[in-house]
């Protein structure tokens, strides 16, 4: 589903921000990207999502070609930023819509799904406020139910639980886990290793722009006999 081939990021043509990225997410997985501060997972995933062209490398999502076909590979996944940063002069009813526009998600569908989801992250009530009233966390909720309404094959999604209630926080990690059971993907980025451990088919660890590891969870774990924490900390300490 997601292919990327030695693809690296500089921004001031100096430091490597992520340095010949190989990696191979399949369909059905749940795939976690973990590293310190500063190792390259945003950047990484700002280059996934086309947001910033990368410096070298290849980038196929879905068999499709980022840097070719653009719109093509977008329509196989949606994405949820880690800030929450969001035109909020307009109402929550306003924005899902437009997410529904972009994704030409059908009238017929669109009214239930946006119910379901709302009403799962606790937000039906605000969608008709501006945006701007809303806390960081009910922009988070929006921004999660408008990347969930297209139903996307592939989910991107760069530290997702951050500012979200104990109970959303749950039920993001059960859509995770029944998206991917349905034969979808999901590639998130989080500081969490709990969640990382309790729902990752497969984890990647990134530090100064280089991939560390990459393989099965338990196999990590199994392979050094620590708990993930531990290991994450003696992969990365010299960060
Ligand atoms: N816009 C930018 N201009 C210059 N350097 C940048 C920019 N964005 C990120 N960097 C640098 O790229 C490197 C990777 O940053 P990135 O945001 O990808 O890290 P991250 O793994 O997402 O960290 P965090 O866990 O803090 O979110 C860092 O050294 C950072 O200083
Ligand atoms: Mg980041």
């Amino acid at each position: 589903m997601l292919v990327l081939e030695d693809v690296s990021k500089t921004y001031d043509g100096k430091r490597m921000a992520v340095d010949r990225l190989n990696l191979k997410v399949q369909a059905g997985e749940i795939f976690g990207f973990i590293g310190p501060n500063g190792a390259g997972k945003t950047t990484t995933i700002k280059m996934l999502t086309g947001l910033l062209p990368p410096t070298a490398g290849r980038i196929m999502i879905n068999g499709v070609d980022l840097a070719i076909s653009p719109v093509e590979a977008k329509r196989n996944f949606t994405y949820v930023p880690d800030h929450p940063e969001i035109f909020t002069a307009i109402r929550g009813i306003d924005y899902l819509n437009f997410i529904a526009d972009m994704h030409d998600v059908p009238t017929s569908k669109r009214r239930a799904r946006i119910e379901k989801y709302t009403q799962l992250f606790a937000i039906e009530d605000a969608l008709g406020e501006l945006i701007h009233s809303y806390s960081h966390g009910m922009k988070q909720k929006l921004l999660i139910c408008g990347a969930l309404l297209p139903q996307a094959p592939l989910f991107i999604l760069d530290e997702p639980l951050v500012g979200l209630d104990p109970l959303a926080a749950k039920r993001l990690k059960e859509i995770m886990v029944k998206h991917c059971a349905a034969g979808g993907t999901v590639f998130f980025s989080s500081h969490l290793l709990a969640v990382v451990d309790q729902i990752c088919d497969r984890v990647a660890v990134i530090n100064q722009g280089e991939l560390v590891i990459c393989d099965r969870v338990e196999r990590i774990k199994n392979g050094f006999a620590q708990s993930l924490e531990d290991i994450f900390l003696e992969l990365t300490q010299d960060a």
